[in-house]
């Protein structure tokens, strides 16, 4: 069975082909430079994008896998959560696409696909504990099949990669910025009396980041050296630390804060030993943060669970999840019909798979 992906709900417009599981082609065309100049991304410009690089993507799949459209099995697409008009260009495509080769189409849960994407590596423990992490959303599930997963935990206000790229913002590093405090972090150790460890003080399993953030907002408007007056590509970020000796510890800090926060929650669920565990899965664009990994290895090891990180390559979003995903759905006999929509952030994605003949 052959899988496209097509994958558009922010900021990287991305096609792949997953034959079988196995990972055939994976293109992604990142808009990130032009998003960089407005240090995030502009909705508008990132759906035009989206518009002019789909077609030459598809193109360029062709020639480098060659495939042929009619090839094609099933069309999956990214359906959100994410920015509804980036995802409406990757609808719009993938129907097309499905209408005209009268392949199978279905729907893909991004936030799912991040989880399941590790699966293209190696075979996911299930049961298991899934963290995401990535710009918008900060979750946690218990993840049993493709089609059987239930929320157990959300963030309650700003998702871990949004801190992470508003305190690169106010550094003044390049959007996305996570990449940038994670590097910079590693060139110190943190000081763990810098930041607050977010939203402790409770029983349930549900993050909370806009403290933590509001906290960080206020250390570096008293300390405005910390700011760089400009980035230039290519910058060694040692000659950066060298001229302020204290960012590297900030960023460190501020790492281990997120890193702290995430995992407090994470233990609390392997605790509740009801949830028969074989593994532990982290995943999305902070999962990519070597602090997290560095801590999640820990945690699973003190559990005796095994751990699934996606390669850095999977952790940010890519059309190889999406792909998967589709692949793994398809299999199982699912689908949909060319009628749903796409679904913004902040909303759930339903539960509307159609069962087909697998
Ligand atoms: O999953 P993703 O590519 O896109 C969404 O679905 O949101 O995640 C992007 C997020 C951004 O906030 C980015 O700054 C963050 O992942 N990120 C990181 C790292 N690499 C990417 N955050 C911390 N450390 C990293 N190494
Ligand atoms: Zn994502």
């Amino acid at each position: 069975m052959l899988c496209l992906g097509v994958e558009s709900s922010c900021d990287e417009t991305a096609l792949a082909l997953v034959q079988d599981g196995h990972l055939l082609c994976d293109l992604v065309a990142t808009q990130e430079k032009m998003h960089a100049i407005f240090g995030g991304v502009v909705p508008e410009i990132a759906s035009r994008i989206h518009l002019q690089s789909l077609f030459d993507l598809w193109k360029q799949l062709l020639d480098t896998s060659g495939i042929r459209p009619g090839d094609v099995d099933v069309v999956a697409v990214s359906r959100g959560p994410g920015l509804l008009g980036s995802l409406l260009m990757g609808m719009g495509f993938a129907k097309g696409l499905a209408l005209g080769l009268g392949t199978r189409f279905v729907g893909v849960d991004h936030l799912l696909a991040h989880i399941f994407a590790p699966g293209l590596e190696q075979e996911l423990p299930l049961p298991a504990l899934a963290l995401l992490v990535s710009g918008g959303h900060t979750q946690l599930y218990l993840v049993r099949s493709p089609v059987d997963h239930q929320l157990l935990g959300r963030t309650l206000d700003d998702a871990a990669g949004e801190a992470f790229d508003k305190m690169a913002k106010l550094l003044n590093l390049p959007y996305p910025g996570g990449k940038w405090i994670d590097a910079l972090g590693r060139l110190d150790a943190p000081d763990p009396d810098l930041f607050p460890v977010p939203y402790l003080d409770n029983q349930n399993l549900d993050f909370s980041f806009s403290g933590l953030k509001t906290a960080m907002a206020n250390y570096l408007a008293k300390y405005p050296e910390l700011r760089l007056e400009k980035w230039s590509p290519g910058v060694d970020l040692k000659e950066i630390v060298a001229r302020r000796p204290h960012l590297a510890v900030v960023c460190s800090s501020f790492n281990q804060a997120v890193v702290k926060g995430l995992l407090k929650k994470v233990r609390r669920a392997l605790l509740g030993r009801h949830l028969k565990l074989q593994g532990l899965i982290v995943a999305g664009g902070v999962a990519a943060n070597q602090a997290l990994r560095q801590g999640a290895t820990e945690l699973a090891q003190e559990f005796s669970l095994p751990l699934v990180l996606p390669s850095l390559p999977l952790c940010t979003d890519n059309g190889a999840m999406i792909a998967h995903f589709g692949y793994l759905l398809a299999k199982s006999g699912f689908g949909h019909d060319l009628s749903i929509d796409a679904i913004p952030r902040g909303k759930p994605v339903p539960h509307d798979l159609i069962r087909f003949s697998s």
